[in-house]
């Protein structure tokens, strides 16, 4: 009988793991312990033991018993945990984050336009805003482009139809619109506001912006030129606003954007709104290819006093320094882009590489 009940121990837990269902499971628990199972049949051959061995075999029974309720209990817990697992189908832990790589990133473009602006903040400036629709006495005519000037030129510019007009173009109603071929237009509407805030209190208030934005020109497009480009446009007005001031904003701006070894240089240039005119230079000693040349990277100059007449600004109480770069430019030589139409290829081998 003690080989009996071994063997019995050991039938149930072999072949437990292969119970899977609940019809399965019953019939492993009538085999075992149901009125015809085997621990039935050696309850009933009790009987014949001898009296002697009778609390002996009656222990063994007892210890069976319990060893199968164990095993049955666990099959059982098992056979529940499967049935549950099947009417709520795979497992899905929605808390957990997403397994695929799409994660998405900021354009190059915006991450150099960011940190630009980034820069210029912690110098003061803060940042002001115009359209790319813009009227060309804001984008020409104020900033001293006479009509006659080539960059107005229908070859050059791209106008646009007079029903684009935007709603607070502050000059003529019968005047030309373009897509603005700079962020310049952005110093006379913020002259303007500012002026416009003065005749009611009297007081011009500080005016020291950046201007981030979107230009167009009539370029065709190689691998420095896009017809479609992005400029920041920076303007400082006030009393005494001098070139001391411009050297300094510029030097501070470049030694945070290129490292405190970057050095700038000034020659001078043209443009029709500064006077003096300036193309501002870089040298960077530790920029690739680039290392220790002097690469050009924005114009600037000090606000031409009939610019400050043309928006109505008292150009002998106030002087301003205005500067204006390219991003692209800004971003192709901080990662060594060769050509700029990587930037709108959409190309996300490139892309990517500024996760
Ligand atoms: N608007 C000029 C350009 O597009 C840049 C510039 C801005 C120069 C401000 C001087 C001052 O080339």
């Amino acid at each position: 009988m003690q080989a009996q009940l071994t063997a019995l121990v050991n039938e149930a837990e072999s072949a437990a793991p292969s119970v899977a269902t609940r019809p399965d499971f019953d019939a492993f628990k009538a085999r075992l312990v149901g009125p015809n199972g085997g621990l039935t049949a050696a309850m009933k051959a009790m009987g014949s033991v001898p009296k002697e061995d009778k609390p002996a075999m009656g222990k063994l029974l007892n210890a069976t018993k319990v060893r199968l309720e164990e095993v049955l209990a666990a099959t059982l817990a098992r056979v529940e945990d499967a049935e549950i697992a099947a009417k709520l189908g795979p497992a899905i832990d929605v808390t957990l984050p997403v397994t695929d790589d799409a994660e998405g990133l900021t354009h190059p473009l915006t991450q150099t336009r960011e940190r630009i602006v980034g820069v210029f903040r912690k110098l003061g400036f803060t940042v002001a805003d115009g359209p790319e629709i813009e009227s060309e006495w804001t984008c020409f005519d104020a900033l001293g482009t006479p009509p006659d000037h080539p960059a107005r030129d229908m070859q050059d510019t791209l106008y646009m139809p007079k029903s684009f007009r935007s709603p607070d173009s502050p000059r003529r109603a019968d005047e030309e619109l373009c897509l603005r071929t700079h962020t310049s237009s952005v110093q006379i509407r913020t002259m303007l506001a500012a002026v416009a805030t003065q005749a009611r209190t009297g007081a011009l208030p500080p005016v020291r912006i950046v201007a981030p934005g979107r230009c167009f020109r009539r370029d065709t497009v190689d691998a420095t030129h896009s017809a479609n480009f992005h400029q920041i446009e920076g303007l400082w007005v006030g009393e005494n606003v001098t070139l001391r001031d411009l050297k300094s904003v510029l030097d501070a701006f470049v030694k945070e954007m290129f490292g405190s070894k970057a050095q700038i240089r000034f020659r001078p240039s043209y443009f029709p709104f500064t006077e003096p005119s300036f193309e501002m230079d870089i040298k960077v000693p530790d920029m690739g290819r680039l290392s220790d040349r002097w690469l050009e990277i924005m114009g600037c100059g000090l606000v031409d006093p009939k610019v400050f007449a043309n928006v109505g600004i008292d150009a002998d109480k106030y002087t301003g320094l205005a500067f204006g770069l390219g991003v692209e430019r800004i971003a192709m030589l901080q990662h060594g882009i060769d050509d700029i139409r990587h930037f709108y290829a959409n190309d996300l081998r490139f892309l990517r590489q500024f996760a």
